[in-house]
This record gives C-alpha cells, structure tokens and sequence, in this order.
C-alpha cells in the first residue's frame, strides 16, 4: 500500500510558496482528473497517482533547482515511500515527460494518462482562473482586442488552450476537455461582450 498521506505532506511542504498556479491545489486535482481517467483505461493506478502528486516539483517553473529537487525527491520515494528502483525511474521519466512547452512524445500509458490529466487542468473554469492567475503575475493583460498570442490571458486560450483537446491521449479525456473547452469560448464572448464601450 502506497502511503499517500505521506507524499501530500511531501508535496504540500515544497510548493507551500508557489504563486503561479502549480500549489497543492492544482496537484490535488490533477490526482482526482486520474482517477476519472483511469476508471476507463488500464494503467498502473499507484505510478500515476504518484506522479498527480509531485509532477510539478521537479519542473523548471517550481523548483529552484531542478537537480537538487529531482535528487530529493528520489531519495523520498526510495527512503520513505519505500518504492523499488525502477518504479523511482518510472515516476520520474514521466514527470519530466508531460510538460506541453517540452514537446515530448509520452509512451507508456501511464504518461500518457497523468499527462491528460495535468492538461485537463488548464481548461474550465479553473482553467480561466489559472490563466488569469498567471497572466497577472507576469504583468500581462487579460484581454487586448484581437491579440491571439500569449502575450494576454484571452489571447492564450487560442494560442495554446483551445488546442488541448485535440491533444488528449484518450476520449475520455477528450469529451471532458471538449466540455470545460465550451465554458472558456463562453466565458471569452461575454468578456469581449462587456468590453465593448460606447463612443
Ligand atoms: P504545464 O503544467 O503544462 O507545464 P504551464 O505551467 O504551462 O502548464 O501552465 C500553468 C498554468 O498557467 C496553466 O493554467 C496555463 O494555462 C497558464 N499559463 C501558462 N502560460 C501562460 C501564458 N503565456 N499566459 C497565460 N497563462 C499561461
Ligand atoms: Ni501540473
């Protein structure tokens, strides 16, 4: 039996100060997206719910240093998770697989599942909220007419959101991403609706 109390408590611990939409919360979710995902697709459960839990620790864009976080984290799934070898390889293959700006081909299926489940992350309403979040902490608008770039929140749903579902590995994720997808096409109309100003 994996000790999942002990690995939230891991995870809590190092993204504690996170301010870009990667804190437990997002971790969080992405473990409950896992377990929609595999209650249709056959994949070892316990390595993807580990990987939910502590993708984005090793990730560029959390750690301060990539290496230190990645040897520590090793030494917690091995020391105290009490995880053989090559499951530690497993988990951490594909947490350094997933990320969208990487571009990496993902094979097994238990990347590919965590995978979909991060991504499923950035889309509905939370979706808007994380993209808000993170276009506000870096000093970009939310919406600049016309603009489809990253350079505004508004503009990243077309230059990378709005793509994710085709993307997914599985139709189930497909149809939920699909889903949350409507809601942000809903929610953009509306903005640029209530935008318009008279004169
Ligand atoms: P991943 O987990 O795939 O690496 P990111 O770290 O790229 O995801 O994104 C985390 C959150 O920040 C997501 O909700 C994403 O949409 C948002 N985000 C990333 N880049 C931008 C951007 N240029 N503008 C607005 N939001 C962004
Ligand atoms: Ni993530």
């Amino acid at each position: 039996m994996v000790d999942y109390q002990l690995i939230e408590n891991y995870t809590k611990k190092k993204l504690e100060a996170n301010n870009n939409g990667h804190g437990l919360d997002h971790a969080l979710r992405v473990v409950n997206n896992i377990g929609l995902i595999a209650s249709e697709i056959k994949c070892n459960i316990d390595i993807c719910k580990i990987c939910g839990y502590v993708h984005d620790l090793i990730d560029i864009k959390v750690a301060r240093d990539v290496n230190q976080e990645i040897a520590e984290l090793s030494t917690f799934l091995t020391n105290d998770l009490k995880l053989k070898q090559t499951e530690v390889n497993q988990i951490l293959e594909i947490c350094q697989s997933i990320s969208f700006s990487k571009n990496i081909e993902v094979k097994s299926v238990e990347a590919k599942v965590v995978q979909d489940a991060d991504r499923l992350d950035a889309l509905g309403a939370i979706g808007i909220a994380r993209t808000i979040e993170y276009s506000a902490s870096v000093n970009r608008p939310i919406y600049i007419e016309g603009d489809i770039t990253n350079d505004t929140a508004l503009g990243h749903f077309h230059a990378k959101l709005y793509k994710l579902p085709n993307l997914m590995n599985f139709e189930i994720s497909r149809q939920i991403a699909n889903d949350r997808v409507l809601i942000m096409k809903q929610f953009e109309a509306q903005y640029i609706n209530e935008s318009k100003v008279d004169g």
